[in-house]
């Protein structure tokens, strides 16, 4: 099993910017569904907002001093597109675009190459006034709205990631309605799913038409599908879990086409002659989101894939309840590789998230986060032995954030946020990560 990786490895850390960014309506930023959501009580545990949340907005620099310190390469963040265009289309917000320019500036005095996602859930609320991603033209204002940001940024900007896990924001914020905008609509999730793969066809073509020497990619989560029991009702859950939650959006940026199991709906998703092959080989790389597998049980009250997540009772979880199961991200990418040509893939998230309190301004000692990331990182290289040709590794997340519905309660940090005061403390696992990148490798 190789202990140290690739040369050349990128290693690096994630954020998204509702999640840390706070300063929610300063500087002529328009309202996103995240404000509204967060805003409208009983959504968010705890009443949690990210008004505030990590100040990241006015700390940028300290933040970007961390990175250094860690000496990551790379930093994904995205950028917010009501802080840029605050109804969602038409003026530009030059404050906004400014922002992000200061941050990209001081990345490159860091020596930190910035990676800059240009979706990572909070649709400005005009567009949401509209169906949001259920509307067929907020593919279109994406695509305008990508294309202000390439144009922008695209000299100190090269690598871009189009949209963060659309299997996530559409079956969380439009079916289930449990996160932003709270839509419980079979018919406008349907449609988001294949508008959200739509974008990103139009997206790329924006960047590319902007930026010279531009590596374009996504970040999908991929989780493995197993069946709880060898029952053939419970394989074929799992099967169905599969197309519903990876193949919807491998298959179309692979094969120019929707799983099985999407046939009977392509019209009601609103697929018109063309969309698949706007959607085909868009991107230059595979981001893959990996935090857990998903074992399922057939369930013959769920629409659409009759089965429904039923984890052993008797396995380690984190403290959001998913599985500790870092085997499963060799299983995806060795089976990515295999099934879809073997791209080039960067692993976008990984992490583990926690229930932490600082005491007596001691560090954090947050063993079982090393254990996940450590052995992530074996199963990781075991994949690139066995072919998969994975380029790099960025760990969810620099800091304790806004995490979604479960608010603040829940934290996935290297760095440790006191909420009160903003302060930064890193913990025992940020050490551990310096040592990797350090040594490219595991000790
Ligand atoms: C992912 C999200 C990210 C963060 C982690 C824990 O699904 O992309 O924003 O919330 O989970």
């Amino acid at each position: 099993m190789p202990t140290t990786f690739p040369t050349n490895f990128v290693w690096g850390v994630s954020t998204a910017s509702y999640q840390i960014e706070g300063a929610w309506n300063e500087d002529g930023k328009g309202e996103n569904i995240w404000d509204r959501f967060s805003h409208t009580p009983g959504k968010v545990a705890n009443g949690d907002t990210g008004d505030a949340a990590c100040d990241h907005y006015h700390r940028y620099g300290e933040d970007v001093a961390l990175m250094a310190r860690l000496g990551v390469s790379a930093y994904r963040f995205s950028t917010s597109w009501a802080r840029i265009q605050p109804a969602g289309k038409g003026a530009v917000n030059p404050a906004g675009l400014d922002f992000y320019r200061r941050l990209v500036h001081d990345l490159h005095q860091a020596n930190i190459e910035p990676w800059l996602c240009l979706y990572h859930w909070d649709l400005p609320q005009k567009l949401q006034n509209g169906g949001g991603w259920a509307n067929r033209d907020t593919v279109l204002r994406f695509g305008e709205y990508a294309e202000i940001v390439a144009k922008a940024l695209g000299d100190g900007v090269k690598t871009w990631v189009l949209i963060n896990e659309p299997s996530v924001f559409t079956t969380f914020g439009y079916l289930q309605g449990r996160m932003a905008p709270g839509v419980t609509d079979f018919s406008d999730f349907i449609r988001a799913t294949h508008h959200a793969n739509l974008a990103q066809g139009i997206g790329a073509q924006a960047i590319r038409a902007s930026v010279k020497d531009s590596s374009i990619g996504n970040a999908l989560s991929l989780s493995p599908a197993h069946p709880r029991s060898d029952t053939q009702a419970d394989l074929e859950a799992a099967d169905r879990m599969d197309q519903f939650w990876n193949r919807w959006y491998l298959d179309p940026l692979y094969r120019g086409s929707y799983p099985d199991l999407a046939t009977p709906l392509l019209e009601v998703m609103g697929v018109e002659p063309g969309d698949l092959g706007l959607i085909k080989g868009c991107t230059d790389w595979l981001g893959v989101n990996y935090y857990s597998r998903t074992v399922v049980s057939y369930d013959p009250d769920v629409p659409l894939i009759q089965a429904t997540p039923n984890p052993p009772p008797d396995t380690p979880k984190m403290a959001l309840g998913l599985e500790i199961y870092p085997q499963g991200l060799e299983e995806i990418l060795v089976r990515v590789a295999r099934d879809y040509g073997n791209p080039r893939i960067y692993i976008t998230e990984n992490g583990m998230g926690r229930h932490e309190e600082m005491q007596d301004d001691r560090p954090i000692a947050d063993a079982p986060r090393i254990a996940f990331l450590n052995a992530s990182l074996e199963y990781l290289g075991r994949a690139i032995a066995g072919g998969a040709d994975v380029r790099g590794y960025l760990v969810w997340s620099l800091l304790d954030n806004f995490e979604w519905d479960s608010g603040y309660a829940e934290r996935f940090g290297l760095v440790y946020v006191d909420y009160a005061t903003c302060t930064r403390t890193p913990k025992r696992s940020f050490d551990w990560y310096a040592g990797v990148i350090e040594r490219n490798g595991l000790e």
